[in-house]
């Protein structure tokens, strides 16, 4: 078995490229993250022929509507046997607990919390009150309570998600290796987490996008960071 918790973010509008990136470095890596943007352009076709690498494949889909239409949507990615799939938490008890009865018998249904772009500000405007990280342990919770495999959660906060669901299933994106030299593209950002520090404090999956798939040598980048963990 697979036990590479690297999922490599394949954001490319050109399939053809993605596919050439994903083939390249797939000896470092556990699984390829396919997202909307992806699924969108070249839908079932697409995910077919990234799946003909032989990696798992993680769709990102972030479904959010009324249950029967997300629970239609998870049989309609049946064929795709996808290993995990992401789904609004904020849709609500019913809307999880469908999706992940839908979902199929070895496919992780995972539940994005806030997504990052929006702040408290943000959470105001929609009439959520609170701190953002009272509403992610709000709908961590509540994810949890409906059946769902894990979340989607940050760096920071997947200590304290794991403290609360000791057998969940963590996707931790956002993530940057560690600069060797202390310095460089990253070394003035204060607030990065490595992919080994998410590692450690619970993450089972760390998606990573740029840092491999836009280094110069993706298969070293990728080799490197695998070397860290
Ligand atoms: O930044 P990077 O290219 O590694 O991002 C990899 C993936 O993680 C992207 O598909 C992006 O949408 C997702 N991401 C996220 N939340 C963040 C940062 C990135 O979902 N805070």
């Amino acid at each position: 078995m697979n036990t590479n918790p690297i999922y490599l973010a394949l954001d490319f509008p050109r399939l053809e490229t993605a596919e050439a990136v994903a083939r390249k470095v797939a000896g470092h890596i556990g699984g390829l993250k396919l997202g909307l943007e992806f699924f969108c352009a070249h839908g079932h076709h697409g995910v077919h022929e990234i799946a003909k690498i032989g990696l798992p494949i993680f769709l990102d889909l972030k479904l959010h509507d009324i249950p029967n239409t997300v629970a239609g949507a998870m049989q309609a990615i049946h064929v795709l046997e996808p290993s995990i799939v992401t789904v609004h938490a904020g849709g609500g008890r019913a809307m999880m607990e469908d999706a992940k009865a839908a979902a199929g018998e070895h496919c992780k249904v995972v539940g994005v919390t806030l997504l990052t772009s929006l702040d408290e500000g943000d959470m105001a405007a929609t009439g959520i009150g609170g701190t953002a990280h009272d509403q992610v342990m709000r709908l961590a919770d509540l994810a949890h309570s409906s059946g769902l495999d894990g979340i989607v959660c940050s760096g920071h906060e997947v200590a304290a998600v794991h403290s609360q669901w000791k057998d969940g299933f963590f996707v931790v994106p956002g993530l940057r290796p560690a600069d060797p030299h202390g310095k460089g593209s990253h070394g003035d950002q204060k607030r990065t987490v490595t992919p080994r520090q998410a590692r450690d404090a619970g993450a089972s999956v760390l998606v990573i996008g740029r840092p491999i798939a836009r280094a110069e040598d993706p298969v070293a980048a990728a080799r490197a960071i695998e070397g860290t963990l």
